[in-house]
């Protein structure tokens, strides 16, 4: 389980997070939703420490930190072990086909053997159906066959929880729905994620939990069925924008 308390991520002229607090559940997906500039982004980064919040407090299974305080090196690598993030774009290494994209972080950062690397490398590219790209630059690739890419060498670092950004709003709707595909069969197999997305039609038919940011608030955090289905006024007029 992740959870926050209190967040609250202040900017000079702006507060981002306005005292967020929420839980992501582990083997469920999460879908973070809400207006452009709410602090779905902030919100998604502190999970990982790539955004420190003013306050509040971060925790992840058994390992908590307070944002007031100054955290230790120790305490960074080891929440950051725990998750692994996809980002909307250039999300690979341009210089390394898509088999050493798989291996670099399990060897470099865990230490892996390269053939114990490159074992799980092509389990995971069989497993997706992406195999014959074993042997390709990124440059090679479409979009979304890229996309897809960042998203199994998020994996190869076997997070606990994947955290991803709007992994697919760089991508044209045909793209896009090869991602979504991937998501969805990783969310059957109860991977712990958390996705940052303005597809409503993909959180409505993936997520188990739904958090609606709204102006750096909380405004719904629960089951997708609720949210999607909500007598709320601001829920009802955020959904009525976006078509769906
Ligand atoms: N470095 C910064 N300095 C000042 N304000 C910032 C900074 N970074 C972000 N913000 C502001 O914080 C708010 C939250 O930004 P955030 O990126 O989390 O929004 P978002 O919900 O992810 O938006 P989008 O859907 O457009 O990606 C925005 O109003 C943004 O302008
Ligand atoms: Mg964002």
């Amino acid at each position: 389980m992740i959870s926050v308390k209190n967040l609250v991520k202040q900017y000079p002229d702006k507060k981002a997070l306005d005292d967020v607090s929420v839980t992501f559940k582990a083997e469920e997906t999460t879908a973070i939703v809400g207006p452009s500039g709410s602090g779905k982004s902030t919100l998604l980064w502190a999970l990982n420490l790539l955004e420190h919040p003013t306050s509040g407090q971060l925790q992840i299974d058994d390992l908590t930190v307070d944002f007031e305080k100054s955290l230790s090196n120790q305490e960074v690598l080891e929440l950051r072990q725990k998750t692994a993030t996809v980002f909307q774009e250039k999300a690979l290494f341009t210089h390394l086909n898509v088999l050493h994209n798989l291996t670099e972080g399990p060897v470099k950062v865990q230490k892996k053997s390269k053939q114990d690397a490159e074992q799980q490398a092509f389990d995971l590219l069989k497993q997706f159906d992406m195999e014959e790209l074993a042997d390709r630059y990124p440059y090679q690739l479409s979009g979304g066959q890229q996309q897809r890419v960042a998203i199994l060498r998020a994996l190869a670092m076997q997070p606990k929880y994947l955290l991803l950004d709007e992994p697919t709003s760089a991508l044209d709707p045909e793209l896009e729905a090869q991602v979504l595909r991937v998501l969805k069969d990783l969310a059957k197999k109860d991977t712990s994620m958390v996705v940052v997305t303005h597809n409503m039609a993909f959180a409505e038919q993936v997520a188990d939990q739904v958090v609606f940011i709204d102006g750096g608030k909380v405004g719904y955090a629960g089951e997708t069925e609720g949210f999607f289905h909500s007598d709320n006024e601001r829920i009802k007029k955020f959904l009525g924008a976006m078509s769906f």
